[in-house]
């Protein structure tokens, strides 16, 4: 695991997706909470970013009989966190903020992680911790936007919701390999 170099414990990265929740608490007047609100639709954009680059190199990678409806998934899935990185540069141009794209420090700005997985299991159990990690951090952020900003609430919303079913059909899919081990054995 060590030799992954993008490998951060997701206590880590939990508390680096609060950061910005917590200086938004301390922050007073309009300006200052909006610049903290571009600054968290950004690491949400990198998230989403990272996640759009995940679910490719798996769908390009998935190999095997078992691995066409992973494969289908993971292309929808791809196709759908590039939607969600589409709305959210939409919001941070509203709020008169710049969308960061650039690769540089993408993967520090982005909550999850891109981790490659040698096997077809490894790859749907990554993709299943980082929708899992996207979730805690985006539900948290909708809890801060709170009535401050109900526009960008809704959009994390219902992104989130749609994190919520990634990570549901990537248990579902763990589920189901596993199941073909079992009967392999
Ligand atoms: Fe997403
Ligand atoms: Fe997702």
């Amino acid at each position: 695991m060590s030799q992954q170099p993008f490998l951060t414990d997701v206590k880590t990265l939990r508390e680096r997706a609060r950061q910005h929740i917590e200086q938004g608490a301390v922050t007073e007047g309009y300006t200052a909470d909006r610049e903290n609100v571009i600054n968290i639709l950004n690491e949400a954009l990198a998230t989403e970013i990272v996640c759009t680059l995940r679910y490719k190199r798996h769908y390009y990678m998935a190999d095997g009989l078992s691995a066409s409806i992973a494969k289908q998934e993971f292309l929808e899935h791809a196709q759908q966190e590039q939607q969600h990185a589409d709305w959210l540069a939409e919001r941070i141009v509203q709020l008169g903020g710049a969308p960061n794209f650039s690769p540089e420090g993408l993967q520090s700005r982005s909550h999850a992680e891109y981790v490659e997985g040698d096997s077809l299991k490894e790859m749907i159990k990554e993709d299943l911790i980082a929708e899992r990690i996207a979730i805690d951090s985006y539900r948290e952020i909708a809890t801060y936007l709170g009535d401050k900003d109900p526009t960008s609430r809704r959009i994390m919303e219902d992104i989130l919701a749609q994190e919520e079913e990634h990570a549901d059909d990537m248990a579902g899919l763990l589920e189901g390999i596993e199941r073909l081990h079992t009967n392999d054995a």
